[in-house]
């Protein structure tokens, strides 16, 4: 027996004891156990993926699995990423798609699972340092006649504001790094504030940053980070390639540009900005990112506002897949083609503009309204939760520090299945909810 799972014993007994009393929710046992008990990453994907290999066992009956992941991420991400495998599986081995729709993923394992053993290929892991890349913190054992018993007064919120970045769920990326599913985006935030609000966000416990060469705010966001005194390796930093950068090696010219302005070695995510089709260089600008994933200045490369026949263009052309597709997105405007084509091919959604900007009455809408009254939480952290809860990858902006915590204060309630179904019926389907450019007009 793993020596952490000796001392998980009476913990866990006590967890399901709880949930059984209805005393504590899960959401609520994920984040106090979750805080006390840092588990490595390593130590949790690892078990992850035993997990997988096991097909799917089921996780409701299993809490000695829950457990490890409820240590990291919480019950909530577990549930969600066997969901998300179950269904995907399905649809792999032609399970048809009716099926799928009724099916309950986390009621009995599906039913192609007993005589199907489907390996686990994950993307591989490069030896680096890096999120996942540490198996530290394993605790010394608490007192077996004590268990949860002792953590249990501890006040939650004192680690949902210091140590926010611990709670965010990690997503997986192609290219075997992990990202934190809540970051801040410093779009239109002013080069002489960037470096407070950044800072600001890196002690409330943000720990991925979203910006772009041209925000002009490279060099506030370095200052912040070099200021913090927080590990370079234990923040996600991504920016961005500007269209009239694409040609020739330019490309390679702007990165050593940003990566001077941020401060940094190497970013964790650089990403082409647009296609801007009218000047026909995003297939040059996508060789030379992925030429510089192979090298160590870039951890993972993505595209942002591309839509399907640009994807279909870079795929042919290269047969390399972005890690991640930014797209404007937010529930007046879902972008579900491409999601779909995205998701059924790995690449993981980061949805800009989540809160819409503030360019339509989206708190107002009576979807988000009444379930931001039913949990007691603004409509900001609702529409956010919504985002979370269908995986994508958001980063909020805003330069009031009460809002930077408000944003990241979404980890421990959950929307119904008729709350999300409310705020997905939103999209009016077309295009009056788009609040950007148009991916194939802006150059
Ligand atoms: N790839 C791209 O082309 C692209 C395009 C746009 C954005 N992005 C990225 O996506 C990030 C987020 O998108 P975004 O900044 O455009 O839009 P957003 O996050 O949807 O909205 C930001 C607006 O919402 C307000 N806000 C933030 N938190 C709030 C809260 N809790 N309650 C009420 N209002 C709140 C902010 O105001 P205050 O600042 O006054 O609080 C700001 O006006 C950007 O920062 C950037 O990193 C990428």
């Amino acid at each position: 027996m793993h020596p952490f799972e000796a001392m998980a014993e009476p913990v866990r007994r006590r967890i399901v004891e709880l949930l059984a009393s209805g005393e504590m929710t899960s959401g609520q046992i994920a984040e106090v156990v979750g805080s006390e008990y840092r588990v490595g990453r390593t130590a949790s994907c690892k078990h992850l993926r035993v997990l997988r290999n096991a097909g799917f066992v089921d996780v409701r009956a299993d809490l000695s699995w829950r457990w490890y992941r409820l240590a990291d991420r919480g019950i909530d991400a577990l549930e969600r990423e066997v969901v998300d495998l179950r269904v995907k599986w399905a649809r792999r081995s032609g399970w048809d798609a009716e099926s799928t729709e009724k099916f309950d993923p986390l009621a009995a394992p599906p039913p192609y699972a007993a005589s199907w053993s489907v390996p686990f290929r994950g993307p591989g892991r490069p030896a680096r340092r890096g999120l996942r890349g540490r198996q530290t913190d394993i605790p010394a054992a608490p007192d077996p006649e004590q268990g949860l018993y002792q953590i249990l007064p501890m006040p939650m919120r004192l680690y949902a504001g210091e140590m926010a970045g611990y709670n965010v769920p990690l997503i997986p990326l192609s290219s075997g790094y992990d990202i934190p599913q809540l970051g801040y985006g410093v779009f239109k935030v002013p080069p002489a504030d960037t470096e407070r609000v950044v800072l600001d966000a890196l002690e409330l416990g943000y720990r991925h940053i979203d910006t772009a060469a041209i925000y002009g705010n490279e060099e506030g966001v370095g200052a912040a980070i070099a200021g913090s005194g927080i590990p370079r390796d234990e923040i996600f930093l991504t920016t961005k390639l500007w269209n009239d950068r694409q040609a020739g090696d330019e490309p390679h010219a702007a990165l050593e540009e940003s990566l001077r302005k941020l401060g940094v070695d190497y970013v964790d995510l650089y990403l082409v900005h647009w296609p801007a089709p009218a000047n026909a260089n995003f297939v040059n600008a996508w060789k030379k990112l992925v030429a510089m994933s192979e090298g160590g200045a870039v951890r993972s490369i993505g595209v942002s506002n591309f839509l399907i026949e640009h994807l279909e263009q870079i795929e042919s052309e290269t047969g390399v897949l972005p890690a991640v597709n930014q797209i404007e997105l937010h529930p007046a405007y879902q972008q579900r083609d491409v999601v779909a084509w995205c998701e059924a091919r790995g690449i993981r959604i980061e949805a800009w503009g989540p809160l819409g900007q503030g360019k339509y009455d989206l708190f107002g809408a009576p979807a988000v309204h009444d379930a931001a009254t039913a949990h007691e939480r603004t409509p900001a952290q609702v529409v956010l939760r919504w985002h979370i809860q269908k995986g994508n990858i958001v980063f909020p902006k805003s330069v009031k520090t009460e809002r930077l915590r408000e944003n990241a204060d979404i980890f421990d309630f959950s929307l119904s299945d008729a709350e999300m179904a409310g705020i997905d019926a939103l999209d009016p389907g077309d295009e009056s909810g788009r609040v950007g450019a148009h991916p194939s007009t802006l150059n």
